[in-house]
């Protein structure tokens, strides 16, 4: 069965990629996963914070940003944690995994001043990774900034770093856009190499014994692959960039799904920290049933079967489904 699959150029052998999470903290955990059959390993992110607390320009634009950054996330490390691991041990280990594996391995870096996202896309490409994830995390809790300006800041982003980097340059994207595949379409057009639909967000919750805001993060379900699944769809074969899906894989019908709708390649995180990476090799071993049940030969004849310009119906997509939902469809009729 031919598993290879082709992300930002990049020739993997197979289309599941670790997503960036604590699995890549150590030389170890990233061996485990090559060993495991990830195709390639998107490493935990590189916050500026880590870096730059004492910068002033850093300061003030943390002041003035705060709870808006990733660092309200619980699944994010916080700040003393942060302080731990600083960038040269990140691209030490970066260094390292590269030479210690050989599947490509992607840096991940969530930046806050221009500055920053240039100075560490460049140290993540000179320490050898193969490829740069910009975790653009961002939550414009100002009541004063518009869409318009919340899309500049990513356009402003993903140029300052293509601009000083030759490796391919993937933005990670949150789903609250109003135009999402105009959005991405514009990204593609700026250069995006490739583009991860979707990151989770933060999205608290209320603890009414304390009174207190519950930051803990989403366990994930396979539900959630709905929103995604959804703009891969109607992205695939529309844009340049490749696609990558994020978000709600538990099972292989997930990875299936992903890769009908047009995904280059699916990306794990959750599953993998509750089962370990050797989930990794459940994953591949049903993908490979499915299709040979079905008399596939590789799993390019399937990516994309299912997306909005393939279906014999688009509309499906759109406004008719959503009616169907309701159960309206055929009520109201008069006979
Ligand atoms: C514990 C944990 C840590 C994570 N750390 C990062 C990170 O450093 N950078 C990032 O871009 N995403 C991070 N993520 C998000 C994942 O990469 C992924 O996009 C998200 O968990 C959805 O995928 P999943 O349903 O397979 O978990 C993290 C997720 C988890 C669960």
């Amino acid at each position: 069965m031919d598993l290879s699959s082709k992300y930002m150029g990049l020739n993997l052998k197979n289309p599941i990629v670790v997503s960036s999470c604590p699995l890549s903290e150590s030389l170890d955990g990233i061996k485990t996963l090559e060993d495991s059959g990830a195709s390639a390993v998107v490493m935990y992110s590189l916050f500026e914070e880590q870096i730059r607390r004492e910068n002033e320009a850093f300061d003030s634009l943390m002041e003035s940003a705060s709870g808006h950054f990733s660092e309200s996330s619980d699944f994010f490390p916080q700040m003393d944690e942060l302080e731990d691991k600083g960038p040269e041990q990140y691209l030490n280990l970066l260094q390292k995994a590269v030479a210690a594996t050989d599947i490509p391995i992607i840096g991940s870096l969530n930046g806050v001043t221009n500055e920053g996202w240039i100075d560490y896309a460049k140290q993540i490409q000179q320490a050898g990774a193969s490829a740069l994830e910009l975790n653009i995390y961002y939550i414009p809790t100002d009541i004063n900034k518009t869409g318009i300006e919340v899309e500049q800041r990513y356009f402003d982003i993903l140029q300052a770093v293509k601009s000083s980097v030759s490796i391919p340059v993937a933005i990670k994207l949150s789903p609250f856009f109003s135009a999402t595949a105009n959005f991405a379409k514009r990204l593609d057009d700026a250069g995006a190499d490739g583009l991860v639909l979707f990151n989770r967000f933060f999205q608290p919750d209320f603890n009414l014994d304390t009174l207190q805001i519950d930051p803990r993060a989403h366990t994930g379900s396979a539900e959630e692959i709905r929103v995604p699944l959804l703009w891969i769809a109607v992205l695939h074969d529309q844009i340049k960039a490749s696609l990558a899906a994020s978000r709600g894989v538990q099972t292989s019908t997930e990875v299936i799904k992903y890769l009908l709708a047009g995904a280059n390649v699916v990306m794990v995180a959750s599953a993998l920290m509750k089962h370990g990476p050797q989930y990794i090799q459940v994953l591949l071993d049903e993908l490979e049933q499915w299709l040979e049940a079905r008399d596939y030969a590789s799993v390019s004849e399937i990516r994309g079967k299912m997306s909005h310009k393939n279906v014999v119906n688009p509309d499906e997509f759109e406004r008719v489904n959503y009616i169907k939902a309701l159960g309206r469809a055929g009520r109201g009729k008069r006979n």
